[in-house]
């Protein structure tokens, strides 16, 4: 592989098996090359995960500061089984939501063949099966687990189209193949499952569907923004999803020097930069699927800042909340 990949991008139907595109992924990845790809979340950027040196060029194009932990992902539940240990809470919720957007944080195996470097030399591992069709024939056309954070640089909104992921990764990666926006367009929910039960990040699946099924324990004190040194869910950190203009939550005004994020069908007061609402009637599934790519464009107007209207924390909104403080937090 070059330093400098000129970066592909292959469309892809994602209800249409199309083998050409999916080989090609499948022989990058195997060659030690980075693909992003859709999930029903984000689009990830994946790497063979058995491939250290792939995995370190991975860290590279995305400008991660320091190795975090990454997402294996694999095409089913007996293939998460080679790589980690499932308690019997953690078995039920398996069942229950894959494929789909849960990842499981386990007790790595010892004849784990992924990385040392993927896990950051933890003795647990996050596990994912993906439900999106063009993840899914990735993984199985290539067998062997692929690690894939968010295929955006260290810092930046996670990205829901393949636009998004050409705007932080261009000439850094070999491949992108663009089936459309992601339909879910959160990140998934990382559940702990070490000892007792644990929500590690909130996301795309909502605690009570997995509160339906386990009980889940009170989670680890949010780290400072300061610490960066390998807490627990280390994307748990503050400032992680930060657009460049500052966000201001809770805004019942707006200022002309402003952009706005709205929700619902309440206008505020003032007249804004810009203006993008998540959801003008209220749905948080909508709202969602809209958040990043409304905040990267919001951001790209050049606005001084970006004035955000509250949204309401039952379901999917803990989630958005979650990503929005993130986002508002003061950078390091
Ligand atoms: O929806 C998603 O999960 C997307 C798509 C592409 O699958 N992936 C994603 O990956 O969001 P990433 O790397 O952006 O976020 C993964 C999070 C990080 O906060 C990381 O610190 C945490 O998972 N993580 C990974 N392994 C861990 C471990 N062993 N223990 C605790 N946290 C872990
Ligand atoms: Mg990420």
């Amino acid at each position: 592989m070059t330093a400098q990949p000129a970066t592909q991008v292959l469309k892809i139907e994602p209800d249409v098996i199309m083998p050409g595109a999916v080989g090609r992924a499948a022989r990058t990845l195997a060659a030690g090359g980075l693909v992003a790809f859709p999930t029903e979340t984000v689009y990830g950027l994946g790497a063979d995960a058995t491939d250290g040196a792939a995995v370190a060029r991975l860290y590279e194009a995305k400008d991660r500061p320091s190795f975090n932990p990454l997402i294996a992902h694999v095409a089913d539940a007996g293939a998460a089984r080679a790589l980690a240990r499932f308690d019997s809470a953690a078995q039920r919720l398996a069942a229950a939501f894959w494929p789909g957007p849960l990842t499981l944080v386990l007790p790595k195996r010892a004849d784990c063949p992924v990385a040392e470097l993927a896990t950051a030399g933890l003795d647990t591992i996050a596990v994912r099966v993906p439900s999106h069709p063009v993840a899914r024939a990735i993984l199985v056309a290539f067998g062997r687990p692929v690690v894939a954070p968010s295929a955006n640089r260290s810092g930046h909104v996670s990205p829901t189209t393949a636009q998004h992921v050409l705007a932080d990764l261009r000439g850094r990666i070999e491949l992108i193949l663009d089936g459309g926006p992601t339909p879910m367009g959160l990140e998934s929910t990382i559940i702990a499952c070490l000892d007792r039960p644990v929500l590690l990040r909130p996301g795309a699946l909502p605690r009570a569907d997995i509160e339906r099924l386990v009980k889940l324990a009170q989670g680890p004190v949010a780290p400072p923004a300061h610490v960066d040194e390998l807490p627990i869910a280390p994307g748990a950190l503050a400032s992680h999803y930060a657009p460049r203009a500052p966000l201001r939550l809770n805004a019942r005004h707006v200022e002309a020097h402003e952009a706005l994020l709205a929700f619902g069908p309440t206008a505020v007061e003032g007249a804004a930069r810009a203006v993008l609402n998540l959801s003008p009637r209220s749905d948080l599934i909508e709202a969602a699927a809209n958040l990043f790519s409304h905040l990267r464009a919001l951001d790209a107007s050049g606005a001084a800042a970006i004035a955000v209207m509250p949204v309401p924390r039952a379901g999917l909104g803990e989630a958005i909340n979650d990503r929005l403080e993130r986002a508002a937090a003061p950078r390091a």
